[in-house]
């Protein structure tokens, strides 16, 4: 077992949107955050097949590269008529100038070609905490819901707009930020697979937040 995360930890992310929402979830747990991108850390291949190992691949090699504890993620979206994917290639699928618009519209495609019925679908997101003394820790965090086409809504980023979550009739992408990651102050299920992680990270590691 761990100690909890306190003090400076490195984020393993070249990611500024990344950075940001982890450090604002962070901040209010007097953690202080510094990206991998900062220390000039080089960024590992992603060969793992699944979420879980990847976002481990990061963490390791952050800590092992910065000497501190090291946060990392790794996410995506599993297509049910897809077999699981875009899954791991999520942010593959929108090539290298990320357009997501295509990377949807392929998504459309393959579940049509698929002939099945289905429209169900999940997000994914593993944390993974790896400390500079080989100790590791996973959390995955999910929601599920339905595929919707045509999209709808032009908040958020890459699949939200096509992804409207169980209990709601809105997509990700017609959501506020706060609606989407928000963490509930007092105490229920966030909505995101993202901050459903982060809510058993914190539970797990993290000394209560301090709303001040
Ligand atoms: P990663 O940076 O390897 O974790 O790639 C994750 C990819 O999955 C992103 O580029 C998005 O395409 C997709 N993704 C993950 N989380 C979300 C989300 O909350 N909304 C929409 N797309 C997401």
């Amino acid at each position: 077992m761990n100690d909890r995360l306190e003090g400076k930890i490195v984020i393993a992310t070249h990611n500024s949107g990344k950075l940001r929402e982890m450090r604002e979830l962070l901040a209010p747990h007097g953690i202080e955050a510094v990206s991998a991108g900062e220390l000039g850390l080089s960024e590992p291949e992603e060969t793992g097949d699944d979420f879980v190992t990847n976002a481990l691949i990061k963490a390791r090699a952050a800590a092992k590269g910065a000497g501190l504890p090291a946060l990392a993620d790794d996410s995506g979206l599993c297509v049910e008529a897809l077999g699981g994917a875009p899954g791991v290639f999520s942010a593959r699928w929108a090539g290298e100038t990320k357009d997501f618009a295509a990377a949807m519209a392929r998504v459309a495609q393959e579940m049509k070609a698929s002939g099945s019925p289905s429209r169900r679908a999940h997000f994914v997101s593993a944390l993974a905490v790896a400390w500079p003394d080989g100790a590791e820790q996973v959390f995955e965090g999910k929601v599920f819901g339905d595929l919707t086409f045509p999209t709808r809504g032009t908040r958020g980023f890459g699949y939200d707009p096509c992804f409207t979550p169980d209990g709601y009739t809105r997509t990700f992408g017609e959501m506020s930020a706060e609606e989407k990651h928000g963490i509930p102050a007092d105490g229920a299920q966030a909505l995101s697979h993202r901050a459903r992680a982060f809510q058993m990270l914190a539970a797990s590691l993290l000394a209560p937040a301090d709303p001040s």
